[in-house]
């Protein structure tokens, strides 16, 4: 029965699709890489932006994902083939299936940073300690981070092969409430600590003068890594979908509470990162420097800080799945593999694909691209390059190829709450590719 969603069946409930969705976009995205991204862009000027574009680009694209999975009932390679056979515009599909592939690589180093964390929380965060130092001292040790690595991606990978998404997405139901309450917890700490004013003032007051071309990249990139956008995993994820659910709505639920989500998480971070006199722009590591520290003076914060870890961990499997689901069901769909073995050999080789960033912050330390280290030449090639080219394309086909009228039909179909008309048509056709394309121009021109 468990297989029955990824042998090419549909989401037996309404509720199935929406929490498969929802877990996979809601994950580290909003509460390791949201956080450190505001930081390292100034705060508030950028949230707005980042707003704008989840608004204006993740709802049209991620509408766009569904229907064009639903109507093709394909993995993106195949979806592309299906609604516009003999053309190349399954190479879209490719560049998705690529773009999974490196994300997850990296997506999973995070996800055994979670796990090294939660075990670190339950010996009990010391107050006082020099968080950042642990971080630093955490990474930089490769056999450990290596293995907690392993152990994500064998995670992913067993629940992919064996095909029991559905069961987990049903415990996620119950687990994901929980995280909620921990982070609005953490949020009332945070802003109750001495100096939290200054970490409100950073997120939420915009300063004009903060404004810098990489932002618009960044808030583009983020909204699509978080919505889980531009590499077809709504497309995949949708190919489950039935004719019964409505897609609208679907996608407004999902990018509702991500955005709730990564919005609480700067609010849980910024207050503490002004109160404890760390430095918003730390990268990477914001998050696991700065979380452990409001435990550590929290009542039971051991305690506390290992569940909140573990939820965390847990939304990071949930969302990986769904890129390694987009790997593993092009592999299945179009050479034929079973979902065993395509999840076993995938998972192995993106595994091996993850080392470089953890050797990056140890035995590689000496690499450099563009000023950035592995872990962040990863990232910005999925996420500046890869992602919005992949959301430019699915809008130029879901607007153009197969027609924006089509794709709102099918978008419309059966008619909820929500429905997308002619203001969608413009945004599809016109704005969201025309917005991506000069982002990315001009922030490439600016690199190189
Ligand atoms: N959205 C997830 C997060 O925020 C990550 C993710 C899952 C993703 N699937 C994706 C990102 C597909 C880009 C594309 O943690």
């Amino acid at each position: 029965m468990e297989n029955e969603v990824f042998e090419r069946g549909t989401w037996t409930s309404k509720l199935g699709f929406i929490l498969a969705a929802a877990g996979s976009a809601v994950g580290l995205g909003n509460i390791w890489r949201f956080p450190y991204v505001v930081g390292e862009n100034g705060g508030a000027l950028f949230l707005i932006i980042y707003l704008i574009a989840i608004f204006f680009i993740g709802y049209p694209v991620m509408v766009s994902e569904m229907a064009i999975g639903r109507k093709s009932n394909k993995n993106p390679v195949g979806a592309f083939k299906a609604l516009a056979p003999d053309t190349p515009w399954w190479l879209a599909g490719a560049l998705g299936v690529l773009t999974g592939f490196v994300i997850l690589s990296y997506y999973s180093v995070i996800g055994g940073w979670s796990i090294a964390y939660t075990l670190e929380a339950l010996g009990g965060f010391p107050e006082g300690a020099d968080f950042a130092s642990v971080f630093g001292e955490h990474i930089s040790n490769p056999g450990t981070v290596i293995l907690w690595h392993g152990v994500f991606m064998a995670i992913c990978v067993s629940i992919i092969g064996a095909g029991v998404v559905k069961g987990i997405q049903r415990a996620v139901k119950v687990l994901m409430p929980i995280l909620f309450v921990i982070l609005v917890f953490l949020v009332i700490r945070s802003v109750t600590l001495d100096g939290a004013g200054a970490g409100l003032e950073f997120y939420l007051a915009p300063n004009l003068g903060d404004i810098r071309l990489q932002s618009f990249t960044d808030a583009i990139a983020q909204a699509f890594f978080t919505l889980s956008l531009g590499m077809g995993a709504m497309i995949t994820y949708g190919s489950y979908l039935s004719d019964d659910d409505n897609i609208c709505d679907s996608a407004g639920f999902v990018l509702g509470l991500d955005t709730l989500i990564a919005i609480l998480a700067g609010f849980a971070i910024f207050p503490a990162v002004f109160a404890l006199g760390a430095t918003a722009d730390a990268g990477p590591g914001l998050t696991f420097m700065v979380l452990p520290e409001v435990f550590s003076e929290m009542p039971m914060g051991g305690f506390f800080g290992a569940v909140f870890f573990l939820l965390l961990t847990i939304a990071a499997v949930t969302s990986a799945i769904s890129l390694l689901e987009v790997v593993v069901s092009w592999m299945v769909d179009e050479k034929g593999w079973p979902r065993k073995k395509a999840a076993a050999v995938l998972g192995t080789l993106i595994f091996f694909v993850g080392i470089p960033p953890i050797l990056g912050y140890s035995v590689w330390s000496g690499f450099e691209f563009l000023g950035m280290d592995v872990l962040d030449t990863y990232d910005w090639f999925a996420n500046d390059i890869f992602l919005p080219l992949g959301g430019l394309l699915t809008a130029v086909f879901a607007g153009h190829v197969w027609k924006a009228k089509n794709t709102a039909e099918e978008a419309n179909k059966p008619k909820g709450n929500i429905s997308v008309g002619s203001i969608f048509g413009i945004m599809i056709k016109y704005i969201v590719p025309i917005a991506i394309g000069v982002v990315m121009v001009l922030n490439i021109a600016d690199k190189f």
